[in-house]
């Protein structure tokens, strides 16, 4: 199996890679965003709780979204391999990654870091608020997240960095030539 991590601050294109990923490699997405968001459509309890974060710009409690992680990570047994995106946001979701993973013989093959300077990433994610119906994506919150991110998300570099799998890509191009050293990456690591 390949299983990838697809990390970077908010804005540097996590989403848009994946799918450029999962077409290519054939792999199951779990984009923890996108989960949270659906429970918050559908009205969920879960979706109640992740509301009230995901408006202010702040991160779901580790423990929910490690079991909600679970259950994800149960329905995609059969794949041939993961793309987590947008997870782990933390080290402890990073640590309890590995621990479930391992559970199931598997681990992390590669984590790739898109590396986008800030006042890109707040110019792309205003462009995006324009048609994403986001709440999220307004002036306040981008900064919040942005704040949050460093806070808490980019200690997760480290960790990944003592496991080996840890590979920095430049975030800023096209779709395409992001994507070409993205192929490079995984390519180096799984020959
Ligand atoms: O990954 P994405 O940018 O779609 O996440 C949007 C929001 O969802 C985050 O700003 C955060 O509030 C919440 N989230 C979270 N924990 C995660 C993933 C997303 O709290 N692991
Ligand atoms: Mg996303």
């Amino acid at each position: 199996m390949l299983n990838v991590v697809i990390f970077g601050p908010p804005g540097s294109g996590k989403g848009t890679q994946s799918e450029q990923i999962i077409d290519y490699f054939g792999l199951g997405h779990i984009s923890t965003g996108d989960i949270l968001r659906a429970e918050i459509k559908e009205g969920t309890e879960l979706g109640k709780i992740a509301a009230s974060f995901i408006d202010r710009g702040e991160l779901v409690p580790d423990a929910t979204i490690i079991g909600m992680l679970e259950n994800k990570l149960n329905a995609l047994k059969s794949s041939k391999g993961v793309i987590f995106d947008g997870f782990p946001r933390t080290v402890a979701q990073a640590e309890a990654l590995k621990e479930m993973l391992a559970k199931r013989g598997e681990s992390i093959d590669v984590m790739l870091n898109l590396e986008v300077e800030r006042q890109e990433l707040i110019a792309r994610l205003l462009k995006r608020g324009e048609t994403s119906g986001r709440s999220d994506d307004n002036l306040e919150t981008i900064e919040k997240r942005i704040g949050v991110y460093e806070a808490q998300t980019a200690p997760v570099i480290d960790f990944y960095k003592s496991e080996g799998s840890y590979h920095g890509i430049r975030g800023v191009g096209s779709v395409s030539e992001i994507f070409e050293r993205i192929k490079e990456a995984i390519s180096a690591c799984a020959a």
